[in-house]
């Protein structure tokens, strides 16, 4: 793939401060490509919350990483991802690389707005992320020693989160990749208990696995101060997706990149010997 020397403009990454996001900013800012973090801790601010800041941030930008949070799958996502998209395209942005949910029949509709845009468009549908484990909700149960989790014994092609931003950064800076919807998963089938095996070696610590109910998982989140709603929307989209619909492997990572995605024991070696899992 080429490099595009005609995107000089200002990348935003939404959810520049995220799993994801945060390392596109990283491999974007070392290329010496004008980037702006597009996150409620931004400069400007950007809050999907409030249209109020969507302006500001989208001055000057060409291209932008669509990071929706919470989830595409989330009543109101559909909404906002269309109204920040329309807003996008007229403040000059011509080239959209969305991140999306594999299984999320809520999140194609979002997919189905960037398509029909009028800019270049580029989706990443991802499978879970490992660093769901190190970097986000799944790092307390970690470092309690248990992974209370509705899975049951699916299995899940984890995919390295510096794949994800590997193939966004390519598909923001290169051509080749417009009009491409990339399927993202690592190399591997495992098993929730088997993520938790390959943490434990990496540590030298004892991780379990419990499989619980979806009523049970959103009552736990509930005792640690998580709304009920936002509870009981988690639990259900964590049903969806992990009902053995997104069992299988995909060629997404080989195709935008031309080499394999990361394996989940390298995955977990490098996040142990970060210290981020204590010891
Ligand atoms: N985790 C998975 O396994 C998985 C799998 C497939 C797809 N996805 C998708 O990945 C997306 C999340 O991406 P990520 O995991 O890279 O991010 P993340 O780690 O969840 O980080 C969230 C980011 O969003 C920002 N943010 C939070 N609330 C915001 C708001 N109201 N307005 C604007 N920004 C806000 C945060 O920064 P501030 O705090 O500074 O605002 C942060 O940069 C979701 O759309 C999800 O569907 C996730």
């Amino acid at each position: 793939m080429t490099e595009n020397t005609h995107e000089k403009s200002t990348t935003l990454v939404l959810g520049g401060t995220g799993k994801t996001g945060r390392r596109v900013v990283e491999r974007l800012t070392a290329r010496g490509l004008p980037v702006r973090v597009g996150s409620r801790s931004g400069e400007p601010p950007f809050d999907w919350e409030d249209q109020a800041t969507w302006a500001a941030a989208l001055r000057g930008v060409g291209s932008v990483y669509l990071v929706y949070y919470p989830d595409l799958a989330f009543p109101g996502a559909a909404d906002s991802v269309r109204s920040f998209v329309s807003r996008a395209v007229g403040s000059g942005v011509r080239r959209l690389v969305l991140l999306s949910g594999r299984g999320e029949e809520e999140a194609q509709v979002s997919e189905r707005t960037v398509r029909e845009s009028g800019a270049e468009w580029t989706i990443l549908r991802a499978s879970w992320f490992c660093q769901n484990f190190s970097e986000d909700y799944l790092l307390e149960p970690v470092m309690g020693g248990e992974i209370a989790f509705p899975a049951g014994d699916v299995a899940e092609p984890f995919v390295d989160a510096e794949d994800i931003a590997d193939v966004a950064v390519a598909a923001l800076t290169e051509d080749g990749h417009a009009g491409e919807l990339y399927e993202l998963t690592g190399p591997r089938l495992l098993t929730f208990a088997d993520a938790a095996a390959e943490i434990s070696k990496a540590t030298g610590r004892e991780i379990g696995y419990l499989p619980v109910s979806p009523g049970e998982y959103a009552a736990g989140l509930v005792e640690h101060g998580v709304p009920a709603g936002y509870a009981t929307q988690l639990a259900g989209l964590f049903t969806d997706v992990l009902d053995g619909r997104n069992a299988h492997l995909t060629d997404g990572v080989r195709r935008a990149l031309g080499r394999e995605p990361g394996d989940f024991t390298d995955y977990a070696r490098e996040a142990a010997a970060t210290g981020v899992w204590g010891g």
